[in-house]
């Protein structure tokens, strides 16, 4: 009949489509641009995160994480205190060849807060130097030991400063699975978690921690990435406490 014509015809025309469509695409690209009915892999909308490491470098721990880092793929951002780099040197180096983020956490590790200007430039300055000797740049943000400046002295600092959102308080339990669980309780997209590479079971939870984490799609950044990332562009003088656009 004239309507099982018309319907062959229909089908005829859209296998001709079809082969037309799959040559074109092995011509263009090699590969045909339909295949089976597989639908293309949707991605999950990206999450960041951060994680920060105080008070190294130490030769031992934070050599072993940023080996787990690497073969993670995972990104850091490390505040180092500036008497510690002496004799570390080599290792300051290679955390920042693996595109991790180097700060500053003063030279002595002292409370900023409620010290004199001359000393806050000076335990701040002196890591400066240092990390510019060491590594040929210049502008390391701050970390302040116990996250607190003095209101007023900001405008002294002239780089930007980073708190965090997540603190499981490593140095306290010093427990892989308490700092685990402590960090996953809190974690979202956007937190800067605060951890210190000075301890063996830091670094085993930092990297359960991104095992974790990346499996629930998330992306370790540095803290400047992270910034970045948000459209958030730092300021000197400026405390950020997590990723998120004020
Ligand atoms: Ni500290």
């Amino acid at each position: 009949t004239r309507g099982e014509w018309k319907r062959m015809w229909k089908q005829r025309l859209l296998f001709l489509g079809l082969s037309l469509l799959i040559l074109l695409g092995i011509i263009k690209g090699g590969e045909p641009v339909l295949t089976a009915d597989a639908p293309a892999a949707i991605p999950k909308e990206q999450k960041y995160i951060a994680l920060t490491f105080d008070d190294g470098p130490r030769a031992a721990t934070t050599s072993r994480l940023l080996d787990g880092l690497k073969e993670r793929g995972a990104s850091a951002t490390f505040f180092l205190v500036g008497e510690e780099i002496e004799g570390n040197e080599e290792l300051v180096k290679r955390m920042w060849r693996e595109g991790h983020q180097i700060g500053n956490h003063t030279w002595s590790h002292v409370r900023l807060e409620g010290a004199s200007p001359a000393v806050i430039t000076e335990e701040v300055q002196k890591t400066e130097s240092k990390l510019e000797e060491v590594l040929g740049d210049s502008g390391y943000w701050l970390r302040p030991p116990y996250g607190l400046v003095t209101a007023g002295t900001e405008k002294q600092i002239q780089v930007p400063m980073v708190k965090w959102s997540v603190d499981p308080r490593d140095w306290e339990s010093r427990n892989t699975e308490k700092v685990v669980q402590a960090v996953l309780k809190d974690a979202k997209p956007n937190s800067i978690i605060l951890l210190h590479d000075i301890y063996p079971t830091s670094v085993d939870a930092a990297l359960q921690i991104v095992d974790t984490l990346q499996a629930e799609g998330y992306c370790f950044v540095t803290v400047e990435e992270l910034l970045a990332l948000n459209g958030v562009t730092p300021q000197a003088g400026v405390m950020y406490r997590d990723g998120n656009p004020s």
